[in-house]
């Protein structure tokens, strides 16, 4: 069954249910991260790998080890990816023509629901638009760093959400 987004009037999600992803998803998830991520250059400091190890870490490390979510138009394109491990939001990427429509809010809110103990997840420094959308759900600062831990070598944050009480 395709479970697409509804993308309303307006051009903003109404609601659809993320679908599990695959190993067949593997080639579409990893083109979906390497072309969010390419957009997002200068918010998000370029990729260190070449795509075709982002390919093979999608396949043998990303869809095969952690839980990954998808969010999808109605051709079954993937519009959106949720990596989780353990309460880690390890990915979250909309694909560049789509964000701002509220796709990443869907999958966050889902992140939430799936993981009502809390989450925490990195983000850039320089990633301004992300910190104001995590701020917007719910996310506090717990950790800032200078960027030395990190591939990229570049200062970053790590934002927690616990539930309220
Ligand atoms: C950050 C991101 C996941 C948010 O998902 P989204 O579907 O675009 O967001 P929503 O429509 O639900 O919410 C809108 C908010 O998201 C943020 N946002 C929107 N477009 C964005 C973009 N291109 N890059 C970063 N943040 C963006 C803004 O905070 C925006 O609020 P604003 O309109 O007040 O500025 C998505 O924009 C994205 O994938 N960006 C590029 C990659 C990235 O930064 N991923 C997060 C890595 S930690």
């Amino acid at each position: 069954m395709i479970r697409s987004v509804g993308l309303s009037r307006t051009g903003h999600v109404d609601s659809a249910a993320p679908r599990h992803a695959g190993p067949e998803d593997a080639r579409a998830v990893a083109d979906l991260l390497i072309r969010s991520r390419r957009a997002a250059v200068g918010a998000i400091p370029a990729a260190v790998h070449p795509d075709s190890e982002v390919r093979e870490w999608t396949r043998t490390v990303l869809i095969a080890e952690q839980e990954v979510w998808l969010m999808e138009d109605a051709g079954s394109r993937p519009l959106a990816v949720l990596a989780l491990r353990d309460d880690w939001v390890d990915q979250l990427y909309v694909d560049p023509a789509f964000t701002g429509r509220g796709l990443g809010s869907h999958l966050i809110e889902f992140a939430k629901s799936h993981r009502p103990a809390g989450l925490q997840l990195w983000t850039f420094a320089t990633n301004t638009g992300a910190q104001r959308f995590y701020l917007r759900h719910g996310f506090t600062v717990a950790e800032t760093t200078d960027g030395t831990r990190n591939e990229e070598n570049a200062p970053d944050i790590r934002f927690v959400w616990t539930a309220p009480r």
